[in-house]
Formats: C-alpha cells, structure tokens, sequence
C-alpha cells in the first residue's frame, strides 16, 4: 500500500493513547531544543493529524501544517476550526514526489515521518531549500535498534540510522546542533517502541 493510501485510510482513527503519547514526547522534545520562536514561522510537515504541531502552536507566529494525506489534512483543519486557530494554515503535498512549496519557515519539524520516506536525500534537500537562512530543522525518529522489530516492521516502518542520516544531512549543507535519545514509557507503547532520536540541524 502506498503511503498516501495508507495513512488516507488510518487517518479518522489515528489519534489514539498511544500516539498522543509520542506527540507530547515529541513537542516536549522540540520545546527544549527551540530558541526564541515568538516571532518565528514553522512548518509541521507530515504533521498527520496535527497531533505535534497543535501542542506547539503556541510557540510560533505561525505554523503550516503539510501533509501527503488528504484524510489527515482534513482532520487537521477541523481541530484548526474547532480551536478556531488564526495562526494554522494547511497543504496536501508529498515532497517525495515532484510537487513544491512555495513557501518558507523558519523551523521545519518533523515526528514520526522521515521512517516513511524511500527518498530521504531529496525530502530533505527540498526541506533545507524551504528553510530561512540560519532556519532549523527538527527530526524526531525512531532509533534504529527500535525499527528492526518483528511489530514495527509489520506497521511499515523501515530503518533510520542515526549517524547516517547526521552525514546526510551534512552533505546537504546543515550543522548539527543537538542530538539525543528520549526514552519512552513502554508500557504505554505496548512495548513497540523503546526510544526515540531528536537531531536539531541548522541551515
Ligand atoms: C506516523 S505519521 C506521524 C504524524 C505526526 N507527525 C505525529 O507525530 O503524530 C507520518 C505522517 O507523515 C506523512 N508523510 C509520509 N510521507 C510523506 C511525504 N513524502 N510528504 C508529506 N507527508 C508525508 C504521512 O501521510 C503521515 O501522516
């Protein structure tokens, strides 16, 4: 199954204990790493339901939340309704094909997505391409040992290694500014994921 398709078909259902979990690891995650944002744009790409994204928009001027699946764009813009957030915006694109954005940000964070990604040089280089000048991009992502297991490959996740994807990301021109690992609770996760990474790189 694509995964257009099979995130299209997760979307309704997708927030859960579980993943309102990892979301709020996430965002604690990226609030520690983040500067002073107030006045600064961002991007949530592959932002899903929303889930990272909403419990950051606080912190941001404003936030574009970008996503592949048009099910989890229109469960975004109804929580953006319900909240009636002025400072959310929203576009359905896959940057792994040839479509492009046309606009900027200052911080682009991403949880949970680039696992999904075949073509992880050219979603990144388009990323770091979106940036401002001294932007950051934030990946949060499952380590490596975590995604070689019999239940996560059977969820479609494929693996990341951590130092790799740091030369990747220096090869295209970021710097490493902060990486770590962030243990999670694993009973809530029903043991399928142990810990996860959060590299902050700058353009
Ligand atoms: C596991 S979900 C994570 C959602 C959210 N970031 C979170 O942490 O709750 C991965 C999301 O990435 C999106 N995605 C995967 N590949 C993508 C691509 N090439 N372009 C845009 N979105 C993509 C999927 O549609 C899906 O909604």
């Amino acid at each position: 199954m694509k995964n257009e398709q099979l995130f299209d078909h997760l979307a309704e259902n997708y927030d859960s204990a579980e993943t309102r979990y990892l979301s709020k690891v996430a965002s604690t995650a990226i609030r520690k790493v983040l500067g002073e944002t107030e006045k600064q744009t961002a991007m949530d790409f592959g932002c899903g339901t929303g889930l990272v994204g909403l419990e950051l928009i606080d912190s941001f001027r404003s936030i574009h939340f970008i996503d592949a699946s048009h099910k989890m764009i229109a469960q975004v813009e109804s929580k953006i309704k319900d909240r009636r957030l002025t400072n959310a915006t929203t576009h359905c694109v896959d940057l792994e094909l040839d479509n492009q954005l046309s606009s900027h940000a200052d911080v682009i964070f991403m949880s949970l997505v680039l696992h999904h990604i075949s073509d992880r040089q050219k979603v990144v280089t388009k990323l770091f391409d979106l940036l401002n000048a001294g932007g950051e991009l934030i990946i949060i992502d499952i380590n490596k040992e975590e995604s070689d297991k019999a239940e996560l490959k059977h969820r479609h996740h494929n693996t990341i290694d951590k130092n790799e994807l740091i030369d990747l990301l220096t090869d295209i021109g970021f710097s490493i500014s902060e990486t770590s690992s962030i243990l999670v609770d694993e009973e809530i996760m029903k043991k399928s994921i142990k810990s996860l990474f959060i590299i902050k790189a700058t353009k």
